[in-house]
């Protein structure tokens, strides 16, 4: 396993405390195809990605988009596939980094895009955490990066979120005062909450040197609240991170993107070569460049997630349920006294997949905001259940 490490990874890790044998692990989380192949790695054991062909009508369970990508993304992959003989027909490569350049104002050089989020975010904790610089995150929230240290042998802090379901900041640095990763989620997976960018600044000008802090904002278009990349365009010790599998609807296209500086990206490119970022495919990849300019279109998917997101608003009030105020494509219903494993399952008997809860909270459940169809499914199973 070892022998996917190149010597200069090998180096490093023996040199922040690895053990020759967690060398072993590092190279199944990153082994070529290994990360998505195998059921045993972090990606799929926390991520909460259903079962490939789940039987269910309604699928509310994943935070995926309820329809497929943008009409201008669709029609640009299209077109791609004609052109797909050369590696690199007009430097789609280019384009992408300075398309996103001009929307987020970060350099081009700053951009690395990857095949979804899931692989830099397994990517940062390796690079940044060790036996002895652990990792901080919030609960709850994505597990992925916990996964991932814990898989890796570096100490995991978790640290609840505020009353008003923000990440706690100060509680978060005080958990770890030398941690190598704080991870943010904003807005959060699975409250939906939004931690303001001052928490995070506060963050970034207090951390200790040589750490990072990893800023997902895979939801931040169902928010429309402003980004964090201001911080990566600053040369900050900071990682912004994208994906396109959520209002963009390309889930099973798998493209991502992270904004810092350049000397960051070589470091995380490291374990790989920047195999993972390099080799994408075209159609994915000019999907995602048509997609990000398509302004109106975001904001019109975005308006009708908040409308359909209302009809199960409607729903829940009816039955006295409260939820956690959120700003994404997901919510949470406290069912108080009930576990939300049985209701999960007492909506799967009405063929609607909700989705999991948290351990902190075991009568919480997520439920993803759908299609206008599948959220008037969703109240109808509810009221069959409450009944
Ligand atoms: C907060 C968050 N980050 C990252 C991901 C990873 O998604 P992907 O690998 O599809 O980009 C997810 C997926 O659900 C997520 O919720």
């Amino acid at each position: 396993m070892t022998k996917l490490l190149s010597e200069e990874a090998k180096d490093d890790l023996l040199h922040r405390g690895y053990s020759r044998r967690q060398l072993a692990g590092i190279a199944t989380v990153f082994g070529v195809g290994m990360l998505a192949a195998s059921r045993g790695t972090p990606a799929f054991a926390s991520a909460g990605h259903p079962d490939a062909a789940p039987s269910a009508k309604v699928r509310i369970g994943a935070n995926e988009c309820w329809t497929g990508p943008l009409a201008p993304g669709q029609a640009a992959a299209a077109a791609m596939i004609a052109s797909s003989n050369r590696y690199s027909p007009h430097d789609e490569h280019g384009d992408f980094r300075r398309t996103v350049s001009a929307i987020e104002g970060v350099p081009a050089d700053y951009v690395a895009p990857w095949p979804g989020s899931s692989d830099p975010l397994s990517r940062s904790v390796v690079s940044y955490c060790s036996p002895t610089r652990g990792l901080v995150t919030a609960d709850p929230t994505f597990e992925l990066a916990g996964r991932t240290a814990e898989w890796l042998g570096a100490p995991v802090a978790r640290v609840p979120l505020t009353k008003d379901y923000t990440h706690d900041v100060k509680a978060m640095l005080a958990a770890n005062p030398n941690a190598g990763l704080y991870y943010i989620c904003t807005p959060n997976n699975p409250t939906g909450s939004v931690t303001p960018l001052a928490d995070i600044e506060w963050l970034v000008a207090n951390k200790p040197a040589g750490s990072m802090v990893l800023v997902d904002e895979a939801y931040t278009h169902f928010a429309d609240v402003p980004t964090a990349s201001y911080l990566a365009a600053a040369g900050k010790d900071v990682i912004v991170m994208r994906t396109f599998s959520k209002i963009f609807g390309m889930a099973g296209m798998r493209m991502g993107y992270i904004m810092a500086r350049p000397d960051v990206l070589t470091k995380m490119m490291r374990y790989d070569g920047g195999m993972q970022s390099g080799a994408l495919p075209l159609p994915s990849l000019a999907c995602a460049t048509a997609s990000l300019t398509a302004k109106d279109l975001i904001a019109a998917r975005r308006e009708e997630m908040r409308a359909n997101r209302a009809i199960a608003f409607e729903a829940l009030k009816k039955h006295k349920l409260t939820y956690v105020p959120t700003n994404a494509n997901m919510f949470m219903i406290d069912w108080k006294t009930k576990p939300a494993k049985d209701m999960q399952v007492a909506f799967r008997g009405k063929s609607v997949e909700i989705g999991r809860s948290w351990p902190i909270w075991p009568t919480v459940s997520r439920v993803t905001v759908g299609s206008k169809d599948d959220m008037i499914a969703f109240s109808a199973a509810l009221d069959a259940i409450m009944s």
